[in-house]
């Protein structure tokens, strides 16, 4: 018999054949598309470190939706800008803040479009903190609880599918399960940023939402870059407190660490590719180092090879038209 036998080529010459047992593959389904909303009417600001994305109001936010849902899009995830910051984040349980209001306008025009909301302090503070502070400047865990269940609440109230605590408190899914259970909301899915950690590649984020830190950083909350050991840590408190769908945040540099998550857990597992995701891969696009299309889809193929279930990524409506 000559040598080699076994020949894997065999299987990529025809690009039929290679098309037909391709293992992994995207589809709408896979995406949720972040997005950010500030009061008023008519706003669509373009977001100067994220070309392509923009500051919407509730109004805009729901053409957005009506057609990124008839473009085929499946969900989106809201985040909020208000106009009134205080210590505590309290606006971000306003009835009739931006989130709440974008999530009715989005509910009426594409009813049947899930709609996740990110549930966090920090665009909602005025000191940029994911929690409410000490004295002298420090994030409080258990005081900042009752804030994440009540801005949470008031989300399922306006109609949310799905809330997404962001805020790396220890406790808080279990906190806002029992709030949401209490009001009869027993039913309402928690998809909790799980494993986030203190990354570099939030930076265009939160230029976009308004929320960096005034002082100091997020690395007592955040994890540790180096760490994988304790994303399993806190994967499995997460899911022992009630999450439904766990997160690991950032994406494409911590694949590994959703391979590992992937691996302990058969529940339902999503991935967030960040700002600085796309921002790198749009400046390299823009600059012609790159083919920015093929880069877009092979970082996103990397992230759903790895494990993901759901993928939040600002791609999204552009690759509902790279498929069409
Ligand atoms: C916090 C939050 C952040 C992101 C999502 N939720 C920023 C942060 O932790 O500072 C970042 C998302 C992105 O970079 O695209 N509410």
């Amino acid at each position: 018999m000559p040598f080699p036998y076994d020949r894997p080529r065999r299987l990529r010459e025809n690009p039929s054949l290679r098309d037909l047992l391709r293992e992994t593959r995207l589809a709408p389904e896979d995406l949720v598309y972040p997005i950010f909303i500030e009061p008023g009417k008519g706003v669509k600001n373009p977001i100067g470190s994220m070309p392509g994305q923009f500051r919407l109001s509730p109004d805009t936010a729901g053409d957005l939706a009506a057609e990124f849902r008839r473009d085929g899009g499946r969900a989106l995830i809201l985040f909020g800008i208000p106009d009134r910051k205080d210590p505590a984040g309290s606006s971000g349980a306003d009835p009739s803040g931006p989130v709440q209001t974008a999530i009715r306008e989005i509910k009426s025009r594409a009813p049947d479009l899930i709609v996740a909301t990110d549930v966090c302090l920090c665009e909602y503070t005025s000191h940029g903190h994911c929690g409410v502070l000490s004295e002298d400047g420090k994030v409080l865990n258990d005081p900042t609880l009752g804030h994440l269940a009540l801005q949470a609440l008031s989300h399922a109230k306006a109609g949310a599918d799905i809330v997404a605590p962001s805020d790396m408190m220890d406790g808080r899914v279990q906190a806002i399960r029992e709030c949401l259970d209490q009001a009869g909301f027993e039913g309402l899915p928690i998809m909790s940023y799980s494993v986030k950690y203190a990354s570099a590649f939030y930076g265009p984020f939160r230029e976009a939402a308004d929320s960096a830190p005034k002082s100091g950083d997020r690395r007592g909350y955040q994890m540790d870059p180096g760490n994988i050991r304790e994303a399993v840590r806190e994967a499995e408190l997460d899911l022992e407190e009630g999450a439904d769908i766990i997160m690991v945040k950032p994406a494409g540099p911590y694949l590994d660490v959703l391979r590992e998550i992937r691996l302990f857990t058969e529940r339902p597992l999503a991935a967030y590719q960040v700002s600085g995701e796309f921002a790198m891969l749009r400046a390299a696009g823009d600059a012609g180092l790159l083919d920015y299309k093929a880069a877009a889809l092979e970082s996103l193929l990397g992230v759903k090879r790895a494990g993901a279930d759901l993928i939040l990524t600002y791609l999204a409506p552009e690759f509902l038209r790279w498929q069409g």
